[in-house]
């Protein structure tokens, strides 16, 4: 290797080479490397906009184009020589163009790596983010056939993970479907924030050059649905912001605690004590000393890597906060974390398809334990509450009635008559109607509620979306 840094393309003021230590320190190929079809897009977009100004002439163009294709098929073939020294993906492609054509000296011509790697990261969240709302897209398509399969069968709903009220697993399944869904928006939100191009921008202060940013936004897709280009208003911002960064880890870390939370649902009904439902064996493993372990390794591994995502969007909300306007080196950090939020949250949604699509519920466990009439002790003040009783009276006296099981040790269904009209004279006759787990969902049917028509709509318009 040369001993000055003329090997590098900023190296023309330098009369030496960057230590080795700092090529180590300093280097980002090692992972920005997976931005190169990104940038090589950039660079024939770019080239295409410098013919079209006449900065490049028509066979610079081609020469360029025909380099860059061989690039990109080099890459694919993961043949190409990815070299520390020359730093980044940038100065690698632009460095093994170079050796392809000389007219490869013009293609930076304007543009500046600042605005080169703004745009490679905006053309890589529009594709993360539609891979992610498909990845999600699975993962909902697989609680829905759980949720369909199972509209009605009831199991008990908790608050506090004390057993509440009665709920299906309808219900329970499509509450996960509903928060899946909207993160599915979020997701389209981040990717519309990410639609403007920044090329033009140039360092801060853009080019006196007669670039055409129009020219280049539209052949790189930023437009909108008129297709107008979509440009980003200010240089400064467009090279030194990175809010759409930490807009991206925001909505993979709030998906990924969604799936946590469904994951830690599933390993409480897993638990021996609950027992409602059994996972399969792929997505589960056993124990290397207790032989009749089988742990739900799946569920567990979405929680932790929950962690893991939720510390990247901290890693960025920290690096950025006391960075100076404009670009800062330490904005060279800003990939590692977004690119890991992307590939674990991307896992974590194959794997809970993949171990939903085979998770079956217990059944006759999940009926015995939502068939227990304390469940339904809301519903009998609702009852004295249709016979004219305040509802804090009516709560109080349903208390009442509670701790007078409890304390006979029996179950609330099992008070006599003459008991349970001595609390409340309202407590006569149909009150144990109250603890028929059928009539209590059949009372629930409007929006929102675990009645059975409810469920059923509410089945039919996520099958109905997930299938568009
Ligand atoms: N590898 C650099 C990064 O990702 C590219 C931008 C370099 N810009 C600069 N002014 N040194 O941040």
């Amino acid at each position: 290797m040369p001993k000055d840094a003329k090997h590098v393309s900023w190296g023309g003021r330098f009369s030496a080479q960057p230590d080795a230590l700092m090529q180590v320190f300093g280097e980002s190929v090692s992972f920005d490397k997976r931005l190169a079809s990104y940038d090589l897009k950039g660079s024939l977009g770019h080239a295409a906009m410098l013919a079209h100004v006449g900065l490049l002439s028509t066979e610079e163009l081609k020469e360029i184009e025909k380099g860059i294709l061989e690039l990109q098929e080099e890459i694919y073939k993961d043949d190409f020589p990815w070299k520390l020294e020359l730093e980044d993906v940038h100065m690698n492609l632009e460095q093994a163009l170079r050796e392809k054509t000389k007219a490869a000296d013009k293609l930076h011509t304007g543009r500046s790596r600042n605005d080169q790697v703004a745009t490679d990261m905006r053309l890589f969240f529009k594709d993360a983010c539609s891979n992610l709302q498909l990845s999600l897209e699975g993962a909902m398509q697989a609680l829905l056939s759980i949720a369909e399969k199972y509209a009605t069968l009831s199991i008990p709903g908790y608050t506090h993970l004390q057993r509440a009220q009665p709920v299906t697993v309808g219900h329970h399944m499509l509450a996960h479907i509903e928060a899946l869904g909207r993160d599915h928006e979020r997701f389209s939100v981040v990717a519309k924030h990410a639609n403007a191009c920044p090329l033009g921008s140039g360092a801060i202060a853009g080019s006196t050059l007669p670039l055409d940013r129009e020219y280049i936004a539209k052949v790189l897709g930023f437009v909108d649905h008129e297709g107008n280009a979509c440009l980003t208003a200010n240089g400064m911002d467009a090279v030194a912001d990175r809010d759409l960064f930490l807009e991206f880890a925001s909505a993979c870390s709030i998906t990924a605690i969604h799936l946590s939370r469904l994951s830690e649902d599933l390993i409480i009904w897993n638990s021996s004590e609950f027992d409602f439902v059994s996972l399969p064996d792929s997505f589960t493993t056993g124990s290397s000393l207790m032989p009749q372990k089988k742990n739900p390794d799946c569920y567990e591994l979405v929680r932790g890597k929950t962690g893991r995502i939720v510390g990247n969007l901290t890693n960025l909300l920290v690096a950025v906060k006391g960075l100076p306007l404009t670009y800062n080196r330490d904005l060279q950090e800003d990939k590692p974390p977004v690119f890991d939020c992307y590939d674990q949250l991307s896992l974590c949604l194959s794997v809970v398809k993949g171990c939903m699509e085979e998770t079956v519920f217990k059944e006759e466990k999940c009926e015995l334990a939502a068939s227990d009439p304390l469940l339904l002790a809301t519903d009998l003040a609702d009852f004295l509450v249709s016979k004219g009783l305040p509802f804090r009276q009516a709560h109080h006296a349903v208390g009442q009635l509670v701790g007078l099981a409890d304390s006979k040790g029996i179950s609330l269904t099992e008070i006599s008559n003459e008991e349970a009209s001595g609390i409340s004279e309202f407590l006569t006759g149909e009150w144990r109607e109250v603890f028929d787990l059928k009539r209590a969902f059949s009372m629930r049917e409007k929006p929102g509620m675990p009645g059975p028509r409810q469920i059923s709509t509410r089945i039919d318009h996520w099958k109905s979306v997930l299938s568009d």
